[in-house]
């Protein structure tokens, strides 16, 4: 019989590339939140001060709706360093804006001035799973890169018009998806959960 793995998450640009980078994993079948809806289940408060406390305050909190099942959850944001790593943990909710756009245009006008070897950033992504016996495993992926000048590209999600991973000229969002998909910390973090998942179950 397959183990099921019930992905914690809402964010459907997330949904997408962790489908994508997860494929088939032997043995497990993967669904996401969205496919529960019937259970109406409310999500929690993240009030942790990291991504990795975030990111076991969800996996830990829907393990308990889904206990016979492995949970896995993410957290994950962009760290900008001339801001102090802002906006971090609040990259979904900085300044209670709510369309990317809004957020793509506050980190821009923050960074209005600001020279190209001071617009160092870096995306980051912890995964966390609670296995059926409550055993808890922490994987993290990152990528650094710069803040551009303006928003270029239409693909993905959040912050991706303004994020250059480092050797790239190009935007995230200029960036197919299997190259974004190739390289990013959301594809490193995934990875290890998925080596985790066929090797050390
Ligand atoms: P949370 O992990 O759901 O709290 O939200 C993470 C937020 O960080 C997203 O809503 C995006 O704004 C941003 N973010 C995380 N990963 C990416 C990415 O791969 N590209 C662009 N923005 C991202």
């Amino acid at each position: 019989m397959k183990n099921i793995l019930v992905f914690a998450t809402t964010n459907f640009g997330k949904e997408k590339e962790i489908r994508t980078i997860l494929g088939k994993i032997e043995n497990f079948e993967l669904k996401f939140l969205n496919q529960f809806n019937e259970m109406k289940i409310e999500p929690p408060a993240e009030e942790g001060s990291s991504f990795e406390e975030n990111s076991l305050i969800k996996s830990r909190y829907y393990s308990k709706f889904f206990s016979e099942h492995f949970v896995a959850s993410e957290d994950s944001g962009l760290m900008v360093e001339f801001l102090n790593g802002a906006p971090g943990i609040y990259s979904a909710r900085i300044n209670s804006l709510k369309t990317d756009e809004e957020k793509v245009e506050l980190i821009l006008k923050m960074m209005n001035g600001v020279p190209i070897n001071k617009r160092d950033a870096k995306f980051v992504c912890v995964v966390s799973l609670v296995n059926p016996f409550g055993e808890i495993e922490v994987f993290k992926g990152e990528i650094f890169g710069k803040i551009s000048f303006e928003a270029r590209g239409k693909n993905g999600f959040g912050y991706d018009p303004i994020f250059i991973p480092d050797g790239e000229f190009r935007t995230f969002a200029e960036m197919s998806e299997e190259e974004k998909n190739s390289i990013s910390h959301r594809k490193k973090a995934l990875l290890k959960l998925k080596e985790h998942l066929i090797w050390k179950r």
